[in-house]
C-alpha cells in the first residue's frame, strides 16, 4: 500500500476530505491539477473564516460610532490654496526623484458590463476606440516624459485573464512603453465553501476557486516580488487605480504631494456623491480610524441623511484611487496581520456527491474576498483629498445607464471640450458641456487643461474643430 499524498491527509484531518472524493478515478493530469489547487489553500485560514464569518446569514457590519470623515477641500470649494500648491510642488519633486510607480487592479471579470475579454482591453475612447490599457499606458508615458523618469507599472491580473492580458500587451507592442517596466502578476484565489464550511468542487479535478478581491493585491504585491523591485529602484509610493476608469490621473502630483507631506501610509481621493444612492463606498471615521463603508453596508437612511444646510451628511464617495507607502503594503500583505475578509453568499455551480454538476437557483455557498480600503484603519496619517469628478472619475461598469460605455464616452467628450474652450477655442456644447461633435485628445498630447493649452499653443497649423477630430502628437 502506498502512503497517501500529505495534502490528502491534511485535507482529511481538516474535515475537507471531500475535495479528493474523485481522486482515485482521475488520470495523472487531473490529479496533478487538483493537488496544485489544493496546495494554494490555507486550511487554517479557511477554518477561521468559516468560524467567524461562515455561520449565520451574511456578516453584519459594525456601524458603531460612525461619523463622516473629514477631507481636504479643493481650493475652489474653500480649501487652502497655498497648501494645495505646496502639495503639487512636493508631488512633482517625488515624481522627478523616481519615487512613484503605478498600479492597476485588473483582476475583475467585467460580468456586469457583459464583456468577455479582460476589462482593460475594452475599447473606450470616443473616436479611436482605444482600449482602457492604452489610455493608462499613454498617461504613464506622458508623465514619464514630463518628469524625466519613466515609470514602472504593475498590473494585477487574475488566473482567468492573465495570459490574455499579457498577450494583448505583446500584440500592441506594449503601447510604446519600455516592456521591462511593465510587470504583470496574478492575484490569489480563495475556495468557495458551502454553508457548513465544506470546500466545493466545480469538477472532479477542480476546486471552486475565485479571485480573492482587490484587497488580495497587497498580498500579491508582496508575493510577486513587486515590493522588492520597488525597494531596489528607490520607489516608495504606489499609485493605485482600478482598470475601469479611463479618466483617472494615473499619477497625480497634487495627490502625491499631500500623501508625502503628511507622512501618510495610505491616502485616498473622494468626490462628493452625485446622489444619495450612488453605489460607491463612503469615507467615514469610526472610533478614531478612517474607514470605507460600502454602499451595500451603509443603511439607506444614513446614505440619505442631510445636514441642516441640506447637503448629504455622508457625502465623501470613494472612487477607489489610493496611494500606498511601500512598507505599509509589506506589513498589510504579510500573513496574519493582513486585511479582513468579507463574506458574499453566491450561487456557485458545483458537483454533488455523484460528481454531477448542479447549477443552483439560489445561493448555495460562500465566497470570501478582501477589500483594499480595509487597510485604511491601520494606516498612519491617512489623508483624503477632494477631486473633481470630471477630472478623475467616470468608470465603465454597467452595460447601460450610469457608469456605462455611453456615460463614460460622454464624460471624456466633455473633458476634451472643456480643455479646448479653456484654451480659447470655441466648441459648441449643450448645457451639460457635451459637445455636438465627437473628438479625442490622446494623453500623449495633453493630460489636463494646462498641458492642453501648452500643446495647443505649439500646434501649427491649427486643425479644424470638426467631427472626428483626434489630437495626438
Ligand atoms: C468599487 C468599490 C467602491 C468604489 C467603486 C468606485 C469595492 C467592493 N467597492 O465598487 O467602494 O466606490 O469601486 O468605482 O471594491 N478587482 C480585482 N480583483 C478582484 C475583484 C476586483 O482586480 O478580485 C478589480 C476590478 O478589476 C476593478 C476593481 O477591482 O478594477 C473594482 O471591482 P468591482 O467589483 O467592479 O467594484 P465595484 O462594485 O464597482
Amino acid at each position: 500500500m502506498t502512503t497517501p499524498h500529505p495534502l490528502l491527509t491534511a485535507f482529511e484531518n481538516a474535515g475537507q476530505g471531500q475535495v479528493f472524493a474523485f481522486f482515485e478515478r482521475l488520470g495523472p493530469a487531473g490529479r496533478a491539477k487538483l493537488l496544485e489547487e489544493a496546495g494554494e489553500i490555507d486550511l487554517e485560514e479557511l477554518e477561521r473564516l468559516h468560524r467567524t464569518l461562515g455561520t449565520g446569514k451574511g456578516g453584519s457590519v459594525d456601524l458603531g460610532g460612525l461619523v463622516p470623515a473629514p477631507y481636504e477641500l479643493l481650493p475652489e470649494n474653500g480649501g487652502d490654496a497655498a497648501a494645495w500648491a505646496r502639495a503639487r510642488a512636493a508631488g512633482e519633486a517625488a515624481l522627478r526623484a523616481g519615487r512613484v510607480a503605478a498600479f492597476t487592479v485588473a483582476g475583475g471579470q467585467g460580468t456586469r458590463l457583459g464583456y468577455a475579454g479582460p476589462k482593460g482591453t475594452f475599447p473606450v475612447t470616443p473616436v479611436s476606440g482605444h482600449p482602457l490599457f492604452q489610455v493608462f499606458a499613454e498617461k504613464l508615458r506622458a508623465a514619464g516624459a514630463r518628469f524625466g523618469r519613466p515609470l514602472h507599472w504593475f498590473i494585477m491580473t487574475s488566473h482567468q485573464n492573465h495570459s490574455a492580458t499579457e498577450q494583448f500587451f505583446s500584440e500592441k507592442g506594449f503601447f510604446g512603453l519600455d516592456r521591462s517596466r511593465v510587470h504583470f502578476f496574478r492575484q490569489g484565489r480563495m475556495p468557495a465553501v458551502d454553508f457548513s464550511g465544506k470546500i466545493l468542487l466545480e469538477a472532479p479535478d477542480a476546486i471552486a476557486l475565485s479571485p480573492d478581491g482587490h484587497g488580495g493585491s497587497l498580498r500579491a504585491l508582496s508575493r510577486s516580488g513587486a515590493l522588492d523591485l520597488m525597494a531596489s529602484e528607490g520607489i516608495d509610493i504606489l499609485s493605485y487605480f482600478q482598470v475601469d476608469n479611463p479618466l483617472v490621473r494615473c499619477v497625480d502630483p497634487q495627490f502625491i504631494g499631500w500623501h508625502a507631506l503628511r507622512g501618510s501610509q495610505m491616502s485616498s481621493k473622494m468626490v462628493p456623491k452625485a446622489y444619495a444612492e450612488e453605489r460607491v463606498g463612503h469615507f467615514c471615521v469610526q472610533r478614531g480610524h478612517l474607514v470605507v463603508v460600502e454602499y451595500s453596508d451603509l443603511p439607506m437612511e444614513l446614505q440619505r441623511e442631510r445636514d441642516p444646510s441640506g447637503r448629504l451628511r455622508y457625502i465623501a464617495g470613494s472612487i477607489a484611487i489610493h496611494l500606498f507607502d511601500r512598507e505599509f503594503i509589506r506589513q498589510m500583505g504579510s500573513r496574519g496581520s493582513g486585511l479582513p475578509f468579507h463574506r458574499a453568499d453566491k450561487k456557485i455551480p458545483s458537483i454533488d456527491a455523484a460528481g454531477r454538476l448542479v447549477k443552483p437557483d439560489k445561493p448555495n455557498g460562500i465566497k470570501f474576498e478582501q477589500f483594499v480600503f480595509d487597510a485604511l484603519p491601520s494606516a498612519r496619517n491617512p489623508v483624503v483629498i477632494e477631486t473633481r469628478r470630471s477630472d478623475d472619475f467616470s468608470p465603465v461598469k454597467n452595460a447601460e445607464g450610469n457608469d456605462s460605455p455611453k456615460s463614460c464616452r460622454e464624460d471624456q467628450l466633455r473633458q476634451f471640450a472643456r480643455w479646448l474652450r479653456a484654451a480659447g477655442v470655441p466648441v459648441g456644447t449643450d448645457a451639460t458641456g457635451l459637445p455636438a461633435i465627437s473628438l479625442e485628445v490622446s494623453p500623449l498630447f495633453a493630460c489636463d487643461e494646462e498641458s492642453f493649452a501648452e500643446s495647443w499653443a505649439r500646434l501649427t497649423p491649427k486643425p479644424r474643430i470638426a467631427e472626428g477630430l483626434c489630437l495626438a502628437p
